[in-house]
Formats: structure tokens, sequence, C-alpha cells
């Protein structure tokens, strides 16, 4: 009795655990999230939790067409296949528009039935999290790959406006405000780029132009932007020395060459071979120069004073002349043969009065140099000089202005430039006998009389205008009475204000 009541209350308690399994086994089915089936066969299913209820949908109306059966089954399908290939583990799969993971584990029923536990869980939104994220990525790394190109190229064009800036820099090192060519009358500027366009080359460069127009200065800009610049630069100047002394400075000379020539020299152009020579005034060279020069410039070597053998030299030759070389080939006092050798490129400056835009640009560079030269504080200048300067015909070109200018600067008393202040250069044999010339040009038949007035007439102009226009100077200086000048004036149709 005992024991019966003992197993009844065995058996009771059983019942109570199995029934607490079921009940856990229960809530914990209905709770989770994930998507749990019993499949039977691989072809029914025999237990859907309320979450793979949800998803698949009502099994009650299995009969419709609707998207729910197609679903599932297309689910029945892949457990069938899961099964026969007997997976184990966790996959994933596609199942219309959804991303599935699943999982497939065995069921232990009755009557060794073919159960399944099928476990599966909906990725659909997490995928399409995890690809928006990755497309968040892929945009960002787009857009950073961008940034970076962008910043490379930045990199790039810093480092061109850098080189761009050293060599501008370098350029304006090469360039001195002292030797800056002023200027910007088109002749000017046309001159400016030629000099910069044939710097580079080493082609022989002759500099034509009258004295004063800027021959050095040029001679100078082409060896700084040369690739010579760095090499020695020698300047002779064909005229002041003799013709012998010339030759062997320039060529050198063997021992016992001429008397004093104890020892062998070499000369100019073996001295600075990879640099440049200036060879300044070379219409003064002597037809034994010319030959000795046609062969530097056509052969590249020299001989040495007293020697007979060839030396090889590379100098780059830039010459120049105030003087009219094919007119003096013409004459015969040139060689054609070096002509044509130093003109293959061919600079000729204009002068002052055929560019008379740049007067006002050279003499405000000339009034800051002399300004600092001699520490004062000009910065007027009044038209009427500027007038003046500009109507000047400059035959001294811009070595006058400059003269005028400091001369001008030197002697202002406050901090402007007056007419007390301006003195032009007197050019010799060309001004003070400029009168007389033109007389003398107009002598053949005409009247003494006509003669006489002409030359009165050209005497009161140059005593004015030397004297800036002031009649009371030119009355004093000429010993006439004051009206009688005011006649001649009138008479010769001069007026003073003009001269100033
Ligand atoms: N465009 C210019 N800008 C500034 N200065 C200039 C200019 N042209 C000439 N000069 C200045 O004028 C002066 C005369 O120039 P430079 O000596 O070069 O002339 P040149 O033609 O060689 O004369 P010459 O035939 O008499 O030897 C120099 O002081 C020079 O610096
Ligand atoms: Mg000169």
């Amino acid at each position: 009795m005992e024991s019966q009541t003992q197993s009844r209350s065995i058996m009771k308690g059983t019942i109570q655990d199995a029934e607490r399994l079921i009940s856990n086994q229960k809530s914990l089915l209905e709770s989770i999230p994930e998507m749990v089936l019993l499949v039977k066969n691989g072809d029914s299913i025999e237990y859907m939790n309320p979450s793979a209820k949800r998803f698949l949908g009502d099994l009650t109306h299995i009969n419709d067409e609707s998207e729910r059966q197609v679903r599932l089954s297309e689910l029945l399908r892949i457990v069938a296949q899961a099964i026969r290939e007997d997976k184990v583990g966790t996959f994933e799969t596609t199942l219309g528009q959804f991303h599935l993971e699943y999982t497939l584990a065995p069921f232990f029923g009755y009557n060794n039935e073919a159960l399944y536990w099928f476990f599966i869980r909906d990725l659909t939104e997490s995928k399409r999290q995890f690809e928006e994220i990755s497309l968040f990525h892929t945009s960002i790394e787009t857009i950073l790959s961008h940034k970076i190109s962008e910043l490379k190229e930045s990199e790039r064009m810093r480092q061109k406006l850098a080189t761009e800036l050293n060599s501008l820099k370098e350029h304006l090192k090469e360039q001195p405000a002292e030797g800056k060519m002023v200027g910007s009358s088109r002749a000017l500027s046309e001159l400016r780029d030629m000099v910069f366009q044939v710097a580079k080359s080493d082609a022989t460069i002759l500099i034509t132009g009258e004295s004063g127009t800027g021959k050095e200065l040029v001679a100078n800009l082409i060896r700084e932007s040369s690739n010579r610049n760095n090499k020695p630069f020698l300047k002779i100047n064909c005229n002041t020395i003799s013709d012998s002394l010339l030759e062997s400075d320039l060529f050198g000379h063997e021992k016992g060459a001429f008397t004093g020539a104890d020892s062998k020299r070499k000369g100019k152009f073996e001295v600075v071979d990879g640099g440049t020579i200036f060879l300044d005034e070379i219409g003064d060279v002597s037809p034994r120069m010319q030959a000795a020069l046609l062969r530097v410039l056509q052969d590249g070597d020299i001989i040495r004073v007293g020697g007979n053998t060839p030396i090889k030299v590379d100098v780059r030759v830039i010459a120049a002349t105030n003087q009219e070389l094919s007119a003096m080939v013409q004459q015969g006092s040139f060689r054609l043969d070096l002509f044509y050798r130093l003109n293959i490129i061919n600079i000729s400056i204009p002068p002052l009065r055929e560019r008379k835009e740049d007067i006002i640009d050279l003499t405000t560079h000339f009034i800051r140099k002399y300004r600092l030269a001699f520490k004062k504080d000009i910065n007027f200048l009044p038209q009427s000089i500027l007038d003046r300067l500009v109507r000047h015909d400059w035959p001294g070109n811009v070595r006058e202005l400059e003269n005028v200018i400091q001369r001008a600067v030197l002697m202002a008393k406050n901090n402007v430039i007056t007419e007390n202040e301006l003195f032009f250069d007197t050019q010799p044999g060309e001004k003070n006998q400029a009168p007389h010339k033109s007389f003398l040009q107009r002598i053949d038949g005409r009247t003494l009389k006509t003669m006489v007035s002409d030359f009165e007439k050209d005497i009161i102009l140059y005593a004015l205008e030397k004297n800036h226009g002031n009649v009371p100077l030119t009355v004093k200086q000429l010993d006439i009475g004051k009206t009688a000048f005011y006649d001649k004036m009138k008479r010769y149709s001069i007026s003073p204000k003009e001269l100033k």
C-alpha cells in the first residue's frame, strides 16, 4: 500500500516535472524572436512558433496562392535540401527578397519519425542596414579617395607654384633694381621680350644703338638671364686699348712673342672659358683684330700672339656698337664675314626721342635712385618740368636723362625739382654748332639780308633754348634792348614759352 502510494507520488512528481518542462519549452518557443519550425519527413510542418507564423502567415489560408504560400513551399524546399544533405551548423539563404539564416537540429519523437527542429532568423533588416552601412562606407571611401586625390593635386599645384615662385625670386635676384630696363613703351617691352628670348641660347649677339641708349645694360641683362650667369663675364672696351695690347689681352701670348713677353700668358678668351665676353665698341677694332675675332666666332678657337697652335675655347660673345656697321662694311672698314658672324642676332635699341613714353618712367626711376643716393626728400615733380623733359630731344639718350635728373636731385632745395635745377647736357660738336651748320647749309643762292636774318633767328632761338625761355637773362647775355628783342621774337615767330 505504502509502495503503491509511493510510486503514485513519484508518478505525480514526474508528470509535474514533464508538465513544467513542456510549459517552459512552450513559453521559450513562444517568446523568442527566432522562427522555430518542427518539420516532419522534410515535407510537412508539425509545429510553428508565433514568430514563424507571423513570417509565413496563417496556414489556415493554405489554399490561396498568396505570397505566404510561395514563401512556405520555398522554405520547405530549403528544409528538404538541408535534411537531405544532413547539414550541421548555421547557414544562410535567400527567400524572395528575404535573407534568412537557419540551423537544423534533430528532434527525437515517437515511432522513429524523421523530425527536425528548424530555427530561422530573418536577417533581411540587418543585412539591409549592413548594406547601407557598407554603401555609406564605400561612399565615404569614394569621398575620401576624391579628397585625397584633390589634396594630392593641390599639393602638386603648391609645389609647382613654389617652384615658379623660386624661379621668380631667382629672376628678381638676377635683375637688381639698379640694372632693370625701365620703360613701358612698346619698343622697350618688345626689346625686353627679345632679350629674355635670346639670352638662353649661346648665339652671338650684336647690340646696336646710339650712345647712352642702354647697350651695356642690355648686355648685362642677357648675361644675367643666360645659362652662363654663374660663369665669368668680361667686358672689354675695344677702343680704349691699343691694338696690339688688345690682341694679347684677348688671345694671350707665347713667351718671347714681343719685347717684354718674358713668359707665356693666357688671354681673356682662355681665362673666361665657359663664360661670356662683352666686346664694347666693336666698330673700333683693327682689321687684324677683326680677322682674329672672326676665327673665334667661326671655328671656336684662338691662337696666342707669337704662337701657331689653335686652342679651343667656349665663350659666348656679346658685341655692341653705336656705329653703323653695315655702312662700315660698304666703306670697306669692317669685314663683311665678321659682320655676318656678329649680326646673327641683332638687338637694336631705339633712341629715347623715338620712345618718349619711356621718359616719365625713366625720370621717376632716376629720381628714386638719386633721392636715395643723395638722401634727398624729393617727392614732387611739377607737370611743367615733365613736359619740358618730354619735349627735349635727348641726343645723349637715357644717359643724358640720368645726368639731368642726377644734377636736379642733387641741387634741389626743397622736396621739389624746379626749372632752376634743370640743365641739359651740351653735346659737343652737335648743339653748339647747330645754328652755324644750318646757316652754312642755307647759303646757296640767297641774299645777304635773308641769310643774316636767318642767322639772327638761329642765335635768338639757341640762346633762348639754352636759357629755358628766360627772356630777361637772354636779353642780358646778348646785350640787346628788351623792346628790340621782343620785336625780333615777333618777327621770327619765336615763343619763349615753347622753349622752356
Ligand atoms: N631702360 C633703362 N632703364 C634704366 N636705366 C637705363 C635704361 N637704359 C639706359 N639706362 C642707364 O643709362 C645709362 C647708359 O646706359 P648704357 O651705358 O648701357 O648705354 P650705352 O648704350 O652702352 O652707351 P654708350 O654707347 O655710350 O656706351 C646707364 O646708367 C644705364 O643704367
Ligand atoms: Mg656702353
